[in-house]
């Protein structure tokens, strides 16, 4: 449609992301205008915008012409290099002031990178992750921006409209400097392929474990959902075994290939842990475990070698299922005390000056990794903004310490029947290793000092020891 009033907003990038958030704007009573130069896209906009007034181009030249001045126009393309290549189009028709936001899933290195090169051309520049996938992008995603106030300042109501709402309050707030957005996306997205390799377990569990089919898998996902487990991923697990397979007529899940992609913002969260010594065993080892299935030759010829048959569970059904409840629960906070705890560290590092309990708020609705638990983990941070762990939150330990056998049973039996659960296990790794007042490392010390002098410290005295050990 051609353009008479400015638009307050422009989308580039007209994929299903992009065109759903413009149809969200739309609804909400912004004018807006999309941008992409493939006209398929564009002509696709144009069959779902029906009566809505919503202006398109593939001309970039006439996009930034179509938007009011100082313009902002939101990003929404694969991130990487393809994010550059658009800046570059951009920038020969942007004015001093304008603003791009960046809504894709860009690693925060690289908006740090892009957002000082365009503020020394007087160009804004965001960073926002946006979680909830394609319907959240057109119902109501959660939106976790970053970078200058005063930029978000100026977007802040189109944002606050298009996003899920939570008690009626807008899952989306002003974070944190720098590229704070997209790296709280990214732990966002750790946490959530550790959730999935924790369900995923427990799919594991019931399926080869009980013998459970599907239909009755579906009813013990969507029984938990009903209670503290309740929550988007729980949810979904429970729709995925009730799906039958147009083709063959039978439940489709037994038809997927047991091979996890990923497009990496778990990697960079366990590759950002790392690098800021932050402890996050559980995140990293979902990383793992979907690498590990792409080895799929290996695990073939693995299993030809060490056969050993899956032994039975032994716990009564029923019981095995609360104690199997209690231990995804037990694992899932685990999992976001390792995300919030690393969170807390950047914070500090890079100097994002993160509210924790802002971010759990925005994370109750619209996101990938919503739940139940993000109330207490608010809670949890209300009474105690600088809580280092949430495992250490008097409002989450009981539960923590109630459930904590139910995991350990669940570990230890699984141990014996030799079905992996390396995710329930470094969860509870984790938990008995922040919970161990006294660790090895004193060996581990000794180790480095005796083959490398890398000196050591000493219980009953200041300062950094060498021995001489002996044998090299
Ligand atoms: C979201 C999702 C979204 C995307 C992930 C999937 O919050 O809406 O996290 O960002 O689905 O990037 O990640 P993988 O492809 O790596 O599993």
């Amino acid at each position: 449609m051609a353009n008479k009033t400015p638009c307050e907003i422009g989308i580039i990038g007209l994929g299903v992301m992009g065109r759903n958030m413009l149809l969200n704007m739309a609804d909400h009573g912004f004018t807006v205008a999309g941008y992409d130069k493939d006209p398929n896209q564009v002509n696709s906009l144009r069959m779902e915008a029906e009566h809505r007034t919503i202006h398109d181009t593939v001309d970039i030249q006439a996009f930034v012409a179509m938007l009011r001045r100082p313009r902002a126009m939101l990003l929404l393309v694969p991130a990487g290099p393809i994010v550059d290549s658009v800046i570059q189009d951009l920038l020969p028709y942007l004015e001093q002031g304008d603003l791009i936001i960046d809504a894709g899933n860009s690693y925060f290195k690289d908006t740090d990178i892009r957002t000082s090169n365009l503020k020394t051309k007087g160009i804004q520049f965001l960073g926002i992750g946006v979680s909830g996938g394609e319907y959240g992008a057109r119902h109501g995603p959660s939106i976790m921006p970053g970078g200058s106030k005063q930029a978000y300042d100026r977007i802040h109501e189109v944002l606050e409209a298009i996003t899920a709402k939570v008690n009626h309050e807008p899952c989306v707030t002003y974070l944190g400097a720098g590229s704070s957005g997209h790296f709280i996306k990214m732990v966002h997205n750790g946490i959530e392929y550790a959730i999935m390799q924790l369900i995923s377990e427990t799919y594991d569990l019931m399926k080869r474990g009980l013998g459970l089919h599907d239909d009755q898998l579906r009813d013990v996902y969507s029984e938990w959902n009903k209670g503290e487990l309740n929550s988007y991923l729980i949810e979904i697990t429970s729709h995925i075994f009730a799906k039958v397979d147009d083709k063959t007529g039978k439940k489709l899940i037994n038809a997927i290939v047991d091979v996890a992609k990923q497009n990496g913002t778990g990697m960079w969260t366990a590759k950002s842990a790392m690098e800021l010594q932050v402890p996050v065993p559980t995140i990293d080892l979902a990383v793992t475990m979907r690498d590990l299935s792409v080895f799929v030759q290996e695990r073939h010829a693995s299993s030809a070698i060490y056969t050993r048959a899956i032994g039975s569970i032994k716990t009564p059904h029923k019981q095995f299922i609360t104690e199997l409840r209690d231990a995804l629960y037990t694992g899932m906070i685990i999992v976001y005390a390792q995300g919030f705890a690393l969170l807390k560290v950047a914070s500090d590092q890079y100097q994002y000056d993160l509210s924790l309990e802002a971010i759990a708020r925005i994370w109750r609705g619209g996101c990938i990794i919503r739940a139940a638990l993000l109330n207490d983990i608010c809670a949890a941070f209300h009474a105690k903004s600088d809580l280092s762990n949430l495992i250490l939150a008097p409002n989450l330990s009981p539960k923590i310490k109630e459930y904590q056998e139910s995991l350990r049973k669940i570990v230890s039996q699984t141990v014996e029947i030799g079905i992996p659960i390396p995710g329930l296990m470094s969860a509870l790794g984790y938990l008995d290793a922040l919970r161990s007042n006294w660790l090895p490392a004193n060996l581990v010390q000794a180790q480095r000092d005796y083959f490398g002098s890398h000196h050591y410290e000493r219980i009953d005295a200041k300062g950094e020891f060498h021995t001489e050990w002996g044998e090299k």
